[in-house]
């Protein structure tokens, strides 16, 4: 498999904002992040820009919003999995690799959902196609464009209250976590996901404390 730096890359801004993982014992829900192209984007050098919110990943976390791995776990057979052709197309909108194809070539993202899967993805407890077909599904139930829309929250290069953000995503999915890029743009948005990845949760109080945005977060343009 063809390795290219830019996914490299993407693996490395990957890593150090993933925090630290443990092993899955301790499995309590999952969390289902998401990020902001044009400010990722300013960490990697992307080749796609996607002009609405990418998944990040399914990340199974403890009670407190701990990543886990379980390295004994076989990585899922993404090629096999691939075969499907209409759950490629899925993956490939929803899950793409930004840095590593301009192109929409699903097969190309393979070494980032290998990276996603060992270092968040491992510790969960289901089998590998429910896992998938989870994150996608929830990916598609969940439109942050239009519930910040629906508050006046707008990318448009403004900057808004970050309690605004929170209202917003709060009134229709639960409490999320925010990540922001040097502190002030918005980078990635983590709604939290019941055990059986099934419903939108609150994120509790604790793992909310990893939110590392100021008062003020600007919303950047696609
Ligand atoms: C997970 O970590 C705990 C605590 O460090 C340890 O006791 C347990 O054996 C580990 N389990 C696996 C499957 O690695
Ligand atoms: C969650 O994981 C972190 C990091 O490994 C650990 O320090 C913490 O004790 C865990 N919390 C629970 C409730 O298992
Ligand atoms: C880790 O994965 C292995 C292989 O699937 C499994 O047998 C084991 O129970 C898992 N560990 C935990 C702590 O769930
Ligand atoms: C193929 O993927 C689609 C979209 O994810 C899914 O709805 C369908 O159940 C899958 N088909 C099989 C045979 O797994």
């Amino acid at each position: 498999m063809n390795i290219t730096f830019f996914l490299y890359m993407v693996l490395f801004i990957s890593c150090i904002s993933s925090g630290a993982a443990q092993n899955n014992s301790g499995f309590d829900h999952f969390w289902l992040v998401q990020s902001w192209p044009p400010v990722y984007c300013q960490q990697i050098n992307c080749r796609r820009r996607p002009s609405d919110f990418v998944l990040h990943g399914l990340w199974p976390v403890n009670s407190t919003g701990h990543s886990l791995k379980n390295s004994s776990k076989d990585i899922p057979n993404f090629y096999s999995l691939l075969r499907n052709h209409s759950f490629g197309m899925e993956m490939d909108e929803h899950w793409p690799s930004l840095g590593t194809t301009d192109g929409h070539d699903p097969f190309k993202h393979i070494g980032f959902w290998t990276h996603e899967w060992e270092e968040h993805g491992s510790g969960q407890p289901y089998a590998d196609t429910y896992y998938l077909q989870a994150a996608i599904r929830l990916r598609k139930s969940v439109n942050l464009l239009r519930i910040l829309g629906n508050q006046g929250i707008y990318p448009n290069g403004r900057s808004y209250w970050e309690t605004g953000y929170i209202d917003a995503t709060k009134h229709v999915y639960g409490y999320p976590i925010l990540k922001c890029y040097k502190g002030y743009l918005l980078k990635e948005v983590t709604i939290c996901v019941d055990g059986q990845a099934r419903n939108l949760i609150s994120c509790n109080h604790e793992e909310r404390r990893s939110t590392n945005c100021r008062n003020i977060i600007t919303f950047p343009p696609p």
